[in-house]
Protein backbone atom coordinates (compact mmCIF):
# COMPACT_ATOMS: atom_id res chain seq x y z
CA UNK A 1 0.00 0.00 0.00
CA UNK A 2 1.16 3.50 -0.72
CA UNK A 3 2.19 5.87 2.11
CA UNK A 4 -0.52 8.69 3.00
CA UNK A 5 0.94 12.25 1.77
CA UNK A 6 0.55 13.93 5.32
CA UNK A 7 0.81 17.25 6.26
CA UNK A 8 0.88 17.91 10.43
CA UNK A 9 0.09 21.94 10.90
CA UNK A 10 1.69 23.71 14.07
CA UNK A 11 1.36 27.23 14.95
CA UNK A 12 3.29 29.04 12.34
CA UNK A 13 6.80 29.99 14.15
CA UNK A 14 7.61 25.95 14.98
CA UNK A 15 7.12 24.23 11.82
CA UNK A 16 11.33 23.74 12.43
CA UNK A 17 10.89 22.63 16.18
CA UNK A 18 7.78 20.56 14.47
CA UNK A 19 10.20 18.90 12.11
CA UNK A 20 12.84 18.10 14.73
CA UNK A 21 9.97 16.36 16.60
CA UNK A 22 8.70 14.19 14.20
CA UNK A 23 12.20 13.10 12.99
CA UNK A 24 12.51 11.86 16.95
CA UNK A 25 9.83 10.04 16.53
CA UNK A 26 11.07 7.98 13.71
CA UNK A 27 9.07 9.75 11.03
CA UNK A 28 11.45 9.87 7.86
CA UNK A 29 12.38 12.89 6.17
CA UNK A 30 9.89 15.46 7.15
CA UNK A 31 9.67 18.72 5.47
CA UNK A 32 9.43 21.63 6.40
CA UNK A 33 6.49 23.81 4.74
CA UNK A 34 4.64 26.70 5.01
CA UNK A 35 2.21 26.58 8.92
CA UNK A 36 3.88 22.42 9.33
CA UNK A 37 5.52 20.08 8.16
CA UNK A 38 4.82 17.63 5.15
CA UNK A 39 6.15 13.99 5.50
CA UNK A 40 4.99 10.57 3.52
CA UNK A 41 3.63 7.96 6.63
CA UNK A 42 1.78 5.01 6.80
CA UNK A 43 -1.18 4.20 9.34
CA UNK A 44 1.25 4.01 12.31
CA UNK A 45 2.90 7.44 11.34
CA UNK A 46 -0.30 8.88 11.11
CA UNK A 47 -1.41 7.27 14.65
CA UNK A 48 1.88 7.96 16.04
CA UNK A 49 2.29 11.48 15.72
CA UNK A 50 -1.56 12.47 16.27
CA UNK A 51 -0.24 10.40 19.83
CA UNK A 52 3.15 11.38 20.87
CA UNK A 53 3.79 15.22 18.59
CA UNK A 54 3.33 17.83 21.61
CA UNK A 55 4.02 20.05 18.69
CA UNK A 56 1.32 19.68 15.67
CA UNK A 57 -2.10 20.81 15.55
CA UNK A 58 -3.78 18.42 13.06
CA UNK A 59 -2.69 15.24 11.09
CA UNK A 60 -3.83 16.04 7.45
CA UNK A 61 -4.23 13.45 4.99
CA UNK A 62 -3.92 15.02 1.58
CA UNK A 63 -5.08 14.45 -1.88
CA UNK A 64 -3.56 15.87 -4.91
CA UNK A 65 -3.88 19.44 -5.68
CA UNK A 66 -5.43 20.05 -8.66
CA UNK A 67 -6.58 23.28 -10.37
CA UNK A 68 -10.17 25.04 -10.66
CA UNK A 69 -11.43 28.27 -12.23
CA UNK A 70 -14.70 27.27 -12.76
CA UNK A 71 -17.32 25.04 -10.81
CA UNK A 72 -17.12 23.31 -13.81
CA UNK A 73 -13.38 22.11 -13.17
CA UNK A 74 -13.76 21.84 -9.16
CA UNK A 75 -16.81 19.26 -9.95
CA UNK A 76 -14.13 17.52 -12.19
CA UNK A 77 -11.53 17.55 -9.86
CA UNK A 78 -13.72 16.19 -7.33
CA UNK A 79 -14.73 12.90 -9.47
CA UNK A 80 -11.10 12.30 -9.40
CA UNK A 81 -10.26 11.66 -5.99
CA UNK A 82 -9.96 8.52 -4.58
CA UNK A 83 -11.52 8.94 -1.54
CA UNK A 84 -12.73 5.31 -0.27
CA UNK A 85 -9.71 5.01 1.74
CA UNK A 86 -9.51 8.04 3.27
CA UNK A 87 -13.61 8.44 4.48
CA UNK A 88 -16.00 5.72 5.79
CA UNK A 89 -18.88 5.78 4.69
CA UNK A 90 -22.12 6.83 7.56
CA UNK A 91 -19.63 7.89 9.82
CA UNK A 92 -20.69 11.94 10.40
CA UNK A 93 -18.25 14.51 8.23
CA UNK A 94 -17.58 18.40 9.07
CA UNK A 95 -16.44 20.25 6.32
CA UNK A 96 -14.30 23.44 6.43
CA UNK A 97 -13.85 25.55 3.41
CA UNK A 98 -11.45 28.31 2.85
CA UNK A 99 -11.24 30.01 -0.62
CA UNK A 100 -8.34 33.06 -1.14
CA UNK A 101 -7.30 35.26 -4.26
CA UNK A 102 -9.04 32.76 -6.45
CA UNK A 103 -11.59 32.88 -9.32
CA UNK A 104 -13.70 30.43 -7.01
CA UNK A 105 -14.19 32.76 -4.03
CA UNK A 106 -17.39 31.84 -2.15
CA UNK A 107 -16.57 29.15 0.46
CA UNK A 108 -20.38 28.34 0.95
CA UNK A 109 -21.03 27.71 -2.72
CA UNK A 110 -17.64 25.51 -2.89
CA UNK A 111 -19.33 23.57 0.38
CA UNK A 112 -22.47 23.08 -1.62
CA UNK A 113 -21.17 21.63 -4.60
CA UNK A 114 -18.69 18.97 -2.33
CA UNK A 115 -21.65 18.08 -0.53
CA UNK A 116 -23.79 17.47 -3.15
CA UNK A 117 -20.90 15.59 -4.90
CA UNK A 118 -20.03 13.35 -1.60
CA UNK A 119 -23.80 13.04 -1.34
CA UNK A 120 -24.18 10.97 -4.61
CA UNK A 121 -20.69 8.93 -4.11
CA UNK A 122 -21.31 7.88 -0.44
CA UNK A 123 -24.93 7.98 -0.47
CA UNK A 124 -25.32 7.45 3.42
CA UNK A 125 -22.99 10.36 3.96
CA UNK A 126 -24.35 12.38 7.01
CA UNK A 127 -22.72 15.81 7.37
CA UNK A 128 -22.13 17.74 11.32
CA UNK A 129 -23.24 21.10 11.93
CA UNK A 130 -21.04 21.71 14.23
CA UNK A 131 -17.88 19.98 15.59
CA UNK A 132 -18.01 18.91 18.77
CA UNK A 133 -15.38 20.53 21.51
CA UNK A 134 -14.41 17.61 23.55
CA UNK A 135 -11.58 15.87 23.12
CA UNK A 136 -12.33 12.79 25.26
CA UNK A 137 -15.68 11.85 24.06
CA UNK A 138 -15.62 8.97 22.03
CA UNK A 139 -19.07 9.62 20.89
CA UNK A 140 -17.93 13.20 19.80
CA UNK A 141 -15.32 11.57 17.13
CA UNK A 142 -16.14 12.84 13.53
CA UNK A 143 -14.42 12.86 9.83
CA UNK A 144 -13.20 16.21 8.74
CA UNK A 145 -12.41 17.30 5.55
CA UNK A 146 -10.82 20.42 5.04
CA UNK A 147 -11.03 21.98 1.52
CA UNK A 148 -8.45 25.17 0.24
CA UNK A 149 -8.42 27.22 -2.27
CA UNK A 150 -5.68 29.41 -2.72
CA UNK A 151 -4.53 30.88 -6.01
CA UNK A 152 -6.85 28.62 -8.27
CA UNK A 153 -5.45 25.54 -6.61
CA UNK A 154 -7.45 23.02 -4.83
CA UNK A 155 -6.04 21.01 -1.65
CA UNK A 156 -8.37 18.99 -0.55
CA UNK A 157 -7.10 16.98 3.47
CA UNK A 158 -8.70 14.31 5.67
CA UNK A 159 -8.28 15.77 8.82
CA UNK A 160 -7.06 12.31 10.93
CA UNK A 161 -6.86 14.49 14.19
CA UNK A 162 -10.99 16.20 14.57
CA UNK A 163 -10.46 18.54 17.40
CA UNK A 164 -6.80 20.00 17.72
CA UNK A 165 -3.97 18.37 19.38
CA UNK A 166 -3.56 21.00 21.60
CA UNK A 167 -6.43 20.09 23.37
CA UNK A 168 -5.01 17.17 25.16
CA UNK A 169 -7.97 16.71 27.24
CA UNK A 170 -6.60 17.19 30.73
CA UNK A 171 -7.24 21.19 30.88
CA UNK A 172 -10.70 21.66 31.78
CA UNK A 173 -10.54 24.08 33.85
CA UNK A 174 -8.46 27.63 33.18
CA UNK A 175 -7.80 30.32 34.96
CA UNK A 176 -7.66 33.87 32.98
CA UNK A 177 -5.44 34.12 30.39
CA UNK A 178 -4.80 30.17 29.88
CA UNK A 179 -1.71 29.28 27.73
CA UNK A 180 -2.00 26.88 24.62
CA UNK A 181 -0.70 23.50 25.29
CA UNK A 182 1.28 23.62 22.14
CA UNK A 183 2.80 26.91 23.01
CA UNK A 184 3.86 25.66 26.58
CA UNK A 185 5.57 22.51 25.01
CA UNK A 186 7.06 24.30 22.62
CA UNK A 187 8.76 26.92 25.24
CA UNK A 188 9.68 24.20 27.45
CA UNK A 189 11.84 22.28 24.79
CA UNK A 190 13.29 25.77 23.96
CA UNK A 191 14.25 26.58 27.44
CA UNK A 192 16.62 23.59 26.69
CA UNK A 193 15.63 21.91 30.04
CA UNK A 194 17.05 18.41 30.13
CA UNK A 195 13.88 17.02 31.86
CA UNK A 196 16.11 15.40 34.73
CA UNK A 197 16.00 18.64 37.12
CA UNK A 198 13.39 20.60 38.58
CA UNK A 199 11.73 23.28 36.85
CA UNK A 200 9.57 25.74 38.16
CA UNK A 201 6.57 28.09 37.00
CA UNK A 202 6.11 31.31 39.41
CA UNK A 203 3.18 32.27 37.63
CA UNK A 204 1.88 29.00 36.79
CA UNK A 205 -2.67 29.70 36.27
CA UNK A 206 -4.10 26.65 35.56
CA UNK A 207 -0.52 24.52 35.08
CA UNK A 208 -0.04 24.49 31.27
CA UNK A 209 3.62 24.95 31.77
CA UNK A 210 4.29 22.57 35.00
CA UNK A 211 1.83 20.19 33.72
CA UNK A 212 3.34 19.93 30.30
CA UNK A 213 6.55 19.59 31.54
CA UNK A 214 6.01 16.94 34.14
CA UNK A 215 4.44 15.01 30.78
CA UNK A 216 7.55 15.41 28.79
CA UNK A 217 9.68 14.40 31.87
CA UNK A 218 8.16 11.13 32.50
CA UNK A 219 8.20 10.86 28.47
CA UNK A 220 4.12 10.21 28.12
CA UNK A 221 1.93 10.68 25.28
CA UNK A 222 0.39 14.25 25.16
CA UNK A 223 -2.15 12.47 23.26
CA UNK A 224 -2.90 9.72 25.74
CA UNK A 225 -6.10 10.73 27.21
CA UNK A 226 -8.03 11.79 24.09
CA UNK A 227 -9.57 10.43 20.88
CA UNK A 228 -8.53 10.99 17.54
CA UNK A 229 -10.68 11.24 14.39
CA UNK A 230 -8.83 8.59 12.85
CA UNK A 231 -10.74 5.71 15.05
CA UNK A 232 -13.59 6.51 13.31
CA UNK A 233 -12.16 6.94 9.66
CA UNK A 234 -11.48 4.23 6.65
CA UNK A 235 -7.51 4.20 7.82
CA UNK A 236 -8.53 2.78 11.13
CA UNK A 237 -7.31 -0.31 12.20
CA UNK A 238 -7.25 -1.49 15.72
CA UNK A 239 -4.45 -3.69 15.85
CA UNK A 240 -1.46 -1.01 14.44
CA UNK A 241 -3.13 1.41 17.21
CA UNK A 242 -2.62 -0.91 20.23
CA UNK A 243 1.05 -1.08 18.95
CA UNK A 244 1.11 2.61 18.75
CA UNK A 245 -0.12 3.13 22.11
CA UNK A 246 1.59 0.18 23.84
CA UNK A 247 5.43 1.67 22.08
CA UNK A 248 3.87 4.91 23.08
CA UNK A 249 3.83 3.48 27.04
CA UNK A 250 7.14 1.23 26.77
CA UNK A 251 9.23 4.91 26.92
CA UNK A 252 6.96 6.45 29.79
CA UNK A 253 8.86 6.82 33.25
CA UNK A 254 6.47 5.61 36.60
CA UNK A 255 7.81 9.03 38.57
CA UNK A 256 10.15 11.38 38.43
CA UNK A 257 13.02 12.03 41.02
CA UNK A 258 12.91 15.51 41.63
CA UNK A 259 9.92 17.91 41.85
CA UNK A 260 8.23 20.54 39.13
CA UNK A 261 7.52 23.61 41.30
CA UNK A 262 4.78 25.63 40.30
CA UNK A 263 3.19 28.68 42.12
CA UNK A 264 0.71 31.84 41.49
CA UNK A 265 -0.55 34.22 44.36
CA UNK A 266 -4.15 33.51 42.82
CA UNK A 267 -4.60 30.69 45.12
CA UNK A 268 -7.91 30.22 43.16
CA UNK A 269 -6.06 29.02 40.42
CA UNK A 270 -3.77 26.96 42.02
CA UNK A 271 -6.87 24.69 42.92
CA UNK A 272 -7.95 24.73 39.24
CA UNK A 273 -4.02 23.41 38.67
CA UNK A 274 -4.31 20.72 40.78
CA UNK A 275 -7.91 19.42 39.14
CA UNK A 276 -5.85 19.92 35.93
CA UNK A 277 -2.84 18.06 37.32
CA UNK A 278 -4.75 15.11 38.29
CA UNK A 279 -6.43 14.59 35.12
CA UNK A 280 -3.30 14.52 33.89
CA UNK A 281 -1.90 12.21 35.81
CA UNK A 282 0.71 14.28 37.15
CA UNK A 283 -0.37 15.54 40.44
CA UNK A 284 2.66 13.88 41.90
CA UNK A 285 5.36 15.21 40.03
CA UNK A 286 4.28 18.81 41.21
CA UNK A 287 4.94 20.94 44.15
CA UNK A 288 2.37 23.17 44.92
CA UNK A 289 2.55 26.65 46.19
CA UNK A 290 0.49 29.79 46.94
CA UNK A 291 2.09 33.26 46.90
CA UNK A 292 4.00 36.17 45.11
CA UNK A 293 7.04 35.31 42.36
CA UNK A 294 9.53 36.13 44.89
CA UNK A 295 8.32 33.50 47.60
CA UNK A 296 8.66 30.84 44.83
CA UNK A 297 10.65 27.90 44.93
CA UNK A 298 14.74 29.14 43.63
CA UNK A 299 13.45 32.89 43.94
CA UNK A 300 13.09 32.66 47.36
CA UNK A 301 16.18 31.01 48.03
CA UNK A 302 14.70 27.51 48.73
CA UNK A 303 15.35 24.82 48.25
CA UNK A 304 19.01 25.14 46.21
CA UNK A 305 19.93 23.79 43.15
CA UNK A 306 22.38 24.52 41.02
CA UNK A 307 20.50 22.82 37.79
CA UNK A 308 17.05 23.19 36.71
CA UNK A 309 14.92 25.45 34.43
CA UNK A 310 12.15 28.73 35.33
CA UNK A 311 9.93 28.44 32.45
CA UNK A 312 7.02 30.82 32.86
CA UNK A 313 4.53 33.07 31.23
CA UNK A 314 4.32 36.27 33.49
CA UNK A 315 1.43 38.30 33.03
CA UNK A 316 2.12 40.66 30.06
CA UNK A 317 -0.68 43.24 29.44
CA UNK A 318 -3.96 43.50 27.36
CA UNK A 319 -4.81 40.01 28.48
CA UNK A 320 -4.61 40.29 31.75
CA UNK A 321 -4.57 43.88 32.76
CA UNK A 322 -2.64 46.86 31.56
CA UNK A 323 0.62 47.46 31.12
CA UNK A 324 0.69 50.02 34.50
CA UNK A 325 3.01 47.86 37.36
CA UNK A 326 4.46 45.42 34.91
CA UNK A 327 7.65 47.12 34.29
CA UNK A 328 8.01 46.93 37.90
CA UNK A 329 6.83 43.39 38.36
CA UNK A 330 9.72 42.15 35.57
CA UNK A 331 12.48 44.53 36.75
CA UNK A 332 11.74 42.38 40.15
CA UNK A 333 11.45 39.03 38.84
CA UNK A 334 15.19 40.40 36.80
CA UNK A 335 16.59 40.95 39.96
CA UNK A 336 15.54 37.21 41.55
CA UNK A 337 16.46 35.76 38.39
CA UNK A 338 19.93 36.99 38.65
CA UNK A 339 20.39 35.32 41.84
CA UNK A 340 20.11 32.26 40.25
CA UNK A 341 23.07 30.07 39.32
CA UNK A 342 24.48 31.07 35.42
CA UNK A 343 23.46 27.09 34.63
CA UNK A 344 19.97 27.49 35.58
CA UNK A 345 17.93 27.91 32.05
CA UNK A 346 15.01 30.72 31.87
CA UNK A 347 12.45 30.93 29.57
CA UNK A 348 9.72 33.65 29.15
CA UNK A 349 6.87 34.08 26.70
CA UNK A 350 5.97 37.54 26.22
CA UNK A 351 4.45 40.00 24.21
CA UNK A 352 6.08 42.74 24.89
CA UNK A 353 9.70 43.67 24.31
CA UNK A 354 9.79 46.98 26.36
CA UNK A 355 8.74 44.47 29.33
CA UNK A 356 11.47 41.74 28.90
CA UNK A 357 13.87 44.15 28.81
CA UNK A 358 13.43 45.33 31.81
CA UNK A 359 14.34 41.60 33.18
CA UNK A 360 18.06 42.98 32.55
CA UNK A 361 18.95 39.46 31.51
CA UNK A 362 20.46 38.54 27.93
CA UNK A 363 17.41 36.51 26.30
CA UNK A 364 17.70 35.09 23.14
CA UNK A 365 14.57 35.04 20.69
CA UNK A 366 13.97 31.49 20.50
CA UNK A 367 10.45 31.73 18.15
CA UNK A 368 7.96 34.37 17.76
CA UNK A 369 4.07 32.95 17.37
CA UNK A 370 0.91 34.58 16.99
CA UNK A 371 -1.70 33.56 19.91
CA UNK A 372 -4.58 35.10 20.67
CA UNK A 373 -4.32 38.09 18.25
CA UNK A 374 -1.06 38.90 19.75
CA UNK A 375 2.65 37.98 18.92
CA UNK A 376 4.60 36.52 21.33
CA UNK A 377 7.89 35.44 21.81
CA UNK A 378 9.92 33.21 23.52
CA UNK A 379 12.99 34.19 25.03
CA UNK A 380 15.93 32.10 26.63
CA UNK A 381 18.90 32.06 28.61
C1 LIG B 1 -0.51 34.84 31.92
S1 LIG B 1 -1.10 34.09 33.39
C2 LIG B 1 -0.32 32.52 33.35
C3 LIG B 1 -1.17 31.52 32.64
C4 LIG B 1 -0.69 30.11 32.77
N1 LIG B 1 0.52 29.87 32.01
C5 LIG B 1 -1.79 29.14 32.37
O1 LIG B 1 -1.58 28.34 31.48
O2 LIG B 1 -2.89 29.21 32.92
C6 LIG B 1 -0.21 34.92 34.62
C7 LIG B 1 -0.45 34.45 36.05
O3 LIG B 1 0.40 35.21 36.90
C8 LIG B 1 -0.24 35.38 38.14
N2 LIG B 1 0.41 36.56 38.79
C9 LIG B 1 0.29 37.87 38.49
N3 LIG B 1 1.11 38.62 39.26
C10 LIG B 1 1.76 37.76 40.08
C11 LIG B 1 2.77 37.91 41.09
N4 LIG B 1 3.22 39.10 41.42
N5 LIG B 1 3.24 36.79 41.68
C12 LIG B 1 2.77 35.57 41.35
N6 LIG B 1 1.80 35.36 40.43
C13 LIG B 1 1.32 36.44 39.79
C14 LIG B 1 -1.71 35.57 37.79
O4 LIG B 1 -2.53 35.18 38.90
C15 LIG B 1 -1.85 34.64 36.57
O5 LIG B 1 -2.37 33.37 36.97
Amino acid sequence: MRPYRCFASCLPGLEEMLRGELAALGIPKPEVSKGGVRFFGHRRSVFRVNLCSGLATHVLLRFPKFEAKTFFDLEKGFRRLDLEPLLKEGEPISLRVQAKKSKLIHSGAIEDRFRSFLGKRLPGVRFLEQEPKDPLDPEGLFQAVQIRVFFDRVQISVDSTGIPLHRRGWKQAVGKAPLREDLAHALILASGWDRETPLLDPFAGSGTIPIEAAGLARRLAPGRLRRFSFERGAIFDEEDYQLEKMRAEKQSLPGLGFKLFASDRDESVLTLLEANAERAGVAEELDLRVGTFDQAAFLSGEPKSEQGAMVSNPPFGRRVQETTGLEQLYQALGRKLRLLPPSFHIALLSSDRRLTQRVGIDLKSAFLVPFGGLRVRALVR
